[in-house]
C-alpha cells in the first residue's frame, strides 16, 4: 500500500484538495484511484456531466427517500439503518465512494433554510439516529460524511458568520451529536462547515478539527471541507484540515509547498492528511458493483419510511377515513408534489408517485381541485371557489397544503414561519364548507397552524421522498400507521423561539444569546405553550404503559440507569409508540432546562400484544459541562426520570439520588435563562462581547454582497450571475437559491469555482481595486519575485 511519506512533497500536496468538483485525486502510477463523493443525505447525486453544490445541474436517477426531517420523526433507528443501508447499496451501483451525510445541525430556530436536512432540535436525538444512517451506509462498505462541522444552524451569511456560543452550550447542545455520531458510528469521514465558531473558522480551527475531533472524540477519519469552506490552505491544514473540496485547481499548492520549505508549516501535517487521503482511497470501493439499483424494492421502503415519519397531529376521529366515502382531494400538491428540498441535497427520483394518482389507483370517489396556484403566493379566488364546491358535494375534504419550494430551500432562511397566505385560506374556506375536513401538510419545518382547531384531522406529512404520495393515501386510508413523533416543536408564534431576536444575526456575526434554551428547552422552561410540542404524535391504536421500574434508585455519576416498563396495544389495529424519557435535574446545581431529552425507545406492537422495554440512561445524560474544569460534571442529588408521550405529556416520574457529584455551582452562577442583556450574554461567554469583524478593507473572503456597493463589485457579481445560468421557466424556489448563493459567495470562490482560470494574484489584484488601491492592484500584476521583493504599502 502507499504511504504518503514515499511520496514527493507536491504529490502529498496535491492530495489535499479534490481533483475536480466530486472525486479526490488519483495517483494512478502508483495504483492510487480517486474517490467518487456524492450528495446527499437522503439519495444520491451523482452528476454524470455538470457540476455543482446547489443542485443545478441534472444527475442520475436515484431513489429520492424522504429527508431528514421526516426520517427523524420516525424516531426509529432500525428504520434509519435500513435506509442507510439502501442508500450505500445505491452508491456501490453508482461507484460512489463516500455519501455527504447525514446532516446534523441542530434546528436552532424554524426559519433555518435547511431544515429539512437536519434532523431534529435534540441533540441526543440527533446523535442516535445519525448514528444509525451512518452505520447503515457504512456497513455496504461505504463512508459516510456527517455534516456540517459546527454550529452551522442558519443559510443566511454561512460562509462568513461566526457563530458566538458560550461553551456549556457548545458542547451540551451543538457539539453532543457530532459526539456522538463519531464515537458509536466511527464514520470515515467528517465535514468541516462554512461558517466560524468563536472568530475561528470551521476549517481552520485546530480546537474542532484536531483537539475536541480526534484528541477528545477519538475521530480516525478525514476531514473534508464543504465546498469551497477552505479560506486558508496552510492554516487548515496545520489545524487538521485533510481535505479541500471541490479542487482548487493547484492555485494554492504552491503556497503549501512554500510553507513546508520555509518550515512555517510542520511536513508532518501535510503527510498525515495525505495519509487519510491515501487510507480514505484504499477503503472505499473502487468501481460500480455492476448491479442494478433496485428500483421498486427501494421505492416501496422509501413510502414505508415516509409513513413512518409522517406526524398525526390531531384527529377527532376522521382519519382513517371510511374507503367507501367520495373524497374531495383539494391542494395543487396533490398534482405536483412538494416531495423533497432545494439544493445540493435534490435528488432525481427513480419513480414519483403523487397523492391524486395514488388515491385514484385505491379505486377511491375523487373529485380534484387544485385550490391555489403552486407558483404564486396569494390567494385564487375562482380555484378557492371551486375547491369550496368540490368540498361542500363530498363525504370529506382532503386539503394539501405546505411550503413551496421558493420557501425554504439551501442558500437562504425563511423571513417568517407562516403558510403562503392562499393556503391559509383555503384552509380556513374548506373547513367552513365541510368540517369533515383532513389538511396534509407538506412542508420541511414548522409553520404556524393559525387555523388548527378547524379541521377534524392534521396530518404532518412533511417532505416524503419520491414515495410521499403513496405513504400519504396508505395513511389516510389507514393501511400504515401515521408513524411519526415530532423531533421539533411547532410554537404557537413565532416570539416563542427563544433565538428569535437574534437570528440570524448580523452578516458577519450571530450571537446565540438563547444559550441552552432551544425547542422544547425553552418552551418547557418558560411555560410558553407550542401549538404541537416536541415528541408529540398521535396512533391509529390505542396504548397502554405499565408502571415505570428503575435499575436502581442510587448511582453514582459513573452509573447507567435502566429504565423498564411495559407497553401494550389495547387497540384494534397494529401501530407503533415512542417512549421517552426526560431528565429533571432538582439539584440547582446549574441553570439547566427544565426537561431534556435522555433516552427514547420506539415500540411496535400488533394489536394485544403487549412488550417489556428496557431504556439505557447513559451517565453522560446527568452531567453538565463545567467550562472551568473543561469537562462533564454530575451534580449531586435529587433527579427525576420523566417517562413521557411528549416534552410535555410526562406519564410517569421515577425519582433517583446522585449520590456524589459536584454540589456547588461552577463561578460565576449563571442564572438568567436566556442572556438577553450585553452584560450577561457577555458573563456566559466569560470574555467581552467580540465585535464583528470588519467588512473592510475587503480581503477574499468578503462576500460578493459586501462588495457589491463599488463599480468592480457589481462587475463581479453580474460576472458572477452569467456563470450561473438560470433556465427561464426554473422554479422561484431554485431561482431564489441561486441569486441568494452568487451574492453570498465570498470571493475566493472564484479562483475554485473558475477551475484555477482566475488566479489568486489576479483575484488579489481585484480586490486591492476594490479597496481604492490601484497602484497596490498593479504590483499584484508583476511577476512573483518582483512583487515579493516589495513591502506591502
Ligand atoms: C453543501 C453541502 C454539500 C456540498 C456539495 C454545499 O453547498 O453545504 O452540504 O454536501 O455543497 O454539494
Amino acid at each position: 500500500m502507499t504511504r504518503a511519506d514515499d511520496l514527493p512533497l507536491a504529490q502529498q500536496v496535491a492530495l489535499l484538495s479534490g481533483a475536480d468538483f466530486w472525486h479526490t485525486e488519483a495517483i494512478p502510477e502508483v495504483g492510487v484511484p480517486g474517490v467518487l463523493l456524492s450528495d446527499g443525505p437522503h439519495g444520491l447525486r451523482v452528476q454524470a456531466e455538470t457540476a455543482d453544490h446547489i443542485g443545478l445541474g441534472e444527475s442520475l436517477p436515484a431513489t429520492c427517500f424522504p429527508p431528514a426531517v421526516t426520517l427523524a420523526s420516525s424516531w426509529d433507528e432500525a428504520l434509519l439503518a435500513e435506509v442507510g443501508a439502501a442508500i450505500g447499496v445505491e452508491a456501490r451501483a453508482l461507484g460512489v465512494g463516500v455519501v455527504l451525510g447525514p446532516g446534523m445541525n441542530l434546528k436552532r430556530h424554524p426559519r433555518c433554510g435547511r431544515s429539512f436536512e437536519y434532523l431534529s432540535e435534540d441533540p441526543l436525538l440527533t446523535g442516535r439516529l445519525a448514528a444509525a444512517l451512518v452505520a447503515g451506509i457504512q456497513g455496504q462498505g461505504v463512508g459516510a460524511c456527517p455534516k456540517h462541522y459546527a454550529v452551522n444552524n442558519q443559510e443566511a451569511h454561512r460562509h462568513v458568520v461566526d457563530a458566538i456560543v458560550d461553551e456549556r452550550t457548545l458542547r451540551e447542545l451543538y457539539l453532543s451529536a457530532f459526539e456522538h455520531v463519531v464515537r458509536v458510528a466511527r464514520p470515515w469521514t467528517i465535514m468541516a462547515a462554512y461558517n466560524l465558531v468563536n472568530g475561528e473558522r470551521c476549517s481552520s480551527s485546530r480546537r474542532l478539527l484536531t483537539e475536541v475531533l480526534r484528541e477528545e472524540w477519538g475521530f480516525d477519519g478525514l476531514v473534508m471541507s464543504d465546498w469551497g469552506a477552505v479560506a486558508e490552505r496552510v492554516g487548515g491544514i496545520a489545524a487538521g484540515m485533510d481535505l479541500e473540496m471541490p479542487s482548487s485547481a493547484g492555485a494554492y499548492d504552491r503556497d503549501v509547498i512554500d510553507a513546508v520549505q520555509d518550515g512555517r508549516l510542520d511536513p508532518a501535517a501535510v503527510s498525515t492528511s495525505a495519509q487519510r487521503v491515501l487510507d480514505l482511497a484504499a477503503r472505499a470501493p473502487r468501481e460500480p458493483s455492476g448491479r442494478e439499483i433496485p428500483v421498486a424494492a427501494h421505492d416501496a421502503l422509501a413510502r414505508r419510511a415516509a409513513a413512518d415519519g409522517a406526524v398525526l397531529l390531531s384527529n377527532d376521529g376522521l382519519l382513517p377515513l371510511d374507503p367507501d366515502g367520495s373524497v374531495a382531494l383539494i391542494g395543487a400538491f396533490a398534482e405536483h408534489p412538494r416531495y423533497q428540498g432545494a439544493g445540493s441535497s435534490q435528488v432525481n427520483p427513480t419513480r414519483l408517485t403523487t397523492v391524486r394518482d395514488a388515491l385514484v389507483e385505491r379505486g377511491a370517489t375523487v373529485t380534484y381541485a387544485a385550490g391555489y396556484d403552486p407558483r404564486r403566493a396569494e390567494p385564487d379566488q375562482d380555484l378557492i371557489d371551486e375547491a369550496v364546491a368540490a368540498a361542500r358535494d363530498a363525504d370529506v375534504a382532503v386539503v394539501l397544503v405546505g411550503l413551496p419550494g421558493s420557501y425554504e430551500s439551501e442558500g437562504f432562511d425563511r423571513d417568517h414561519l407562516r403558510l403562503p397566505p392562499q393556503h391559509d385560506t383555503l384552509v380556513w374556506a374548506v373547513c367552513a364548507a365541510n368540517p369533515r375536513t383532513v389538511v396534509v401538510l407538506c412542508n420541511g419545518a414548522p409553520v404556524l397552524l393559525p387555523w388548527r382547531e378547524e379541521p377534524m384531522a392534521i396530518l404532518e406529512a412533511y417532505l416524503g421522498g419520491q414515495a410521499g404520495g403513496g405513504a400519504i393515501v396508505d395513511v389516510l386510508l389507514g393501511e400504515a400507521e401515521p408513524g411519526g413523533r415530532l423531533a421539533e416543536t411547532f410554537p404557537a408564534t413565532q416570539a416563542d423561539v427563544a433565538a428569535d431576536p437574534w437570528f440570524p444575526g448580523e452578516p458577519r456575526q450571530v450571537q446565540h444569546r438563547e444559550g441552552l434554551f432551544v425547542g422544547y428547552r425553552h418552551a418547557v422552561t418558560a411555560g410558553s405553550e407550542p401549538a404541537f410540542p416536541f415528541g408529540h404524535g398521535l396512533s391509529y391504536t390505542t396504548f397502554a404503559w405499565g408502571e415505570p421500574s428503575a435499575s436502581a434508585a442510587r448511582i453514582t455519576a459513573d452509573d447507567a440507569v435502566t429504565i423498564s416498563l411495559e407497553v401494550a396495544n389495547t387497540g384494534e389495529r397494529p401501530g407503533s409508540d415512542v417512549v421517552q424519557v426526560y431528565r429533571h435535574d432538582r439539584t440547582g446545581v446549574v441553570l439547566r432546562p427544565r426537561r431534556e431529552l435522555v433516552g427514547f425507545a420506539k415500540v411496535r406492537l400488533a394489536p394485544g400484544e403487549r412488550r417489556t422495554v428496557d431504556i439505557v440512561v447513559p451517565p453522560r445524560a446527568f452531567a453538565f459541562y463545567d467550562v472551568e474544569a473543561r469537562g462533564w460534571r454530575t451534580p449531586a442529588g435529587a433527579h427525576d426520570l420523566e417517562i413521557a408521550r411528549s416534552s410535555t405529556d410526562v406519564v410517569a416520574t421515577v425519582a433517583l439520588e446522585v449520590v456524589d457529584g459536584v454540589t456547588a455551582a461552577p463561578e460565576p452562577p449563571d442564572t438568567e435563562p436566556i442572556a438577553a442583556s450585553d452584560a450577561a450574554f457577555a458573563a456566559r461567554l466569560g470574555r467581552p462581547l467580540p465585535a464583528p469583524r470588519p467588512v473592510r478593507p475587503f480581503t477574499r473572503d468578503s462576500t460578493v454582497a459586501e462588495v457589491q456597493g463599488t463599480t468592480v463589485g457589481r462587475l463581479l457579481a453580474r460576472a458572477l450571475r452569467k456563470a450561473m445560468p438560470v433556465a427561464e421557466d426554473v422554479d422561484e424556489g431554485l431561482r431564489a437559491m441561486v441569486e441568494r448563493s452568487a451574492a453570498e459567495a465570498p470571493l475566493r470562490h472564484f479562483v475554485a469555482f473558475s477551475r484555477g482560470r482566475i488566479r489568486p494574484a489576479l483575484l488579489d489584484t481585484l480586490i486591492e481595486a476594490l479597496n481604492g488601491r490601484p497602484l497596490a492592484a498593479a504590483r499584484n500584476l508583476l511577476p512573483e519575485p518582483l512583487r515579493r521583493a516589495r513591502p506591502r504599502t
